[in-house]
């Protein structure tokens, strides 16, 4: 008999304040509210643990999304839709996580850099416009938007709840929420 699909990890990536956070916690609340094992793995909690002690080079950047791949394949593998929210900036070391995993979707969360840096949820930007924070990415760090990105949310016209439905029905129309 063919085993229901119940494990994929859904990559949300994007620039700081475009709503990845934001995105990816409606989903966690809503995938728990339908009783499937769920986990969140979100940047700026990964880096205060797993990934304590890595700053901002690529170098370090992609030490870190390899790590939280690492954490998403085991999971993954064992039936949990896993949540990754992290900047991920770096196209090939997101399509490498993607290889490695297997099931995956990637969503890109899109919001135009003068958006996020108006919103500036935690006063970041203007610090990096200060030159008080070095390489931060989309002021003086790169970011690599997906190519084909399995969803594309764009904050900057679209609803919190628009967003979080494209998402729920990605995984609806895969199979994963029977
Ligand atoms: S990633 O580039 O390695 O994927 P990650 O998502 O884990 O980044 O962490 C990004 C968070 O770290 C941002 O939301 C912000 O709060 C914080 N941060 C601190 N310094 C930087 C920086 N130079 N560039 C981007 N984010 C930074």
């Amino acid at each position: 008999m063919e085993r229901k699909k119940s494990g994929i990890t859904v990559w949300f990536t994007g620039l700081s304040g475009a709503g990845k956070t934001t995105i990816s916690c409606l989903v966690e609340k809503e995938l728990r509210l339908l009783e499937h094992k769920v986990e969140l793995l979100d940047g700026d909690i990964v880096r205060q643990n797993l990934c304590k002690g890595l700053g901002f080079s690529k170098e370090d950047r992609d030490e870190n999304i390899r790590r939280i791949g690492f954490v998403a394949h085991l999971l993954t593998r064992n039936d949990v839709i896993v949540l990754v929210s992290a900047i991920s900036p770096y196209r090939e070391t997101r399509n490498e996580v993607r290889q490695r995993i297997g099931n995956f979707v990637e969503v890109y969360v899109n919001s135009p850099l003068e958006i996020c840096e108006e919103r500036d949820m935690k006063g970041l930007y203007k610090k990096a416009r200060d030159g008080e924070i070095k390489k931060f990415t989309g002021i003086d760090d790169p970011y690599e938007p997906p190519l084909n990105p399995e969803i594309e949310c764009r904050t900057d016209k679209e609803t919190i709840e628009e967003s979080v439905f494209k998402v729920l029905g990605k995984l609806a129309e895969e199979g994963y929420l029977c």
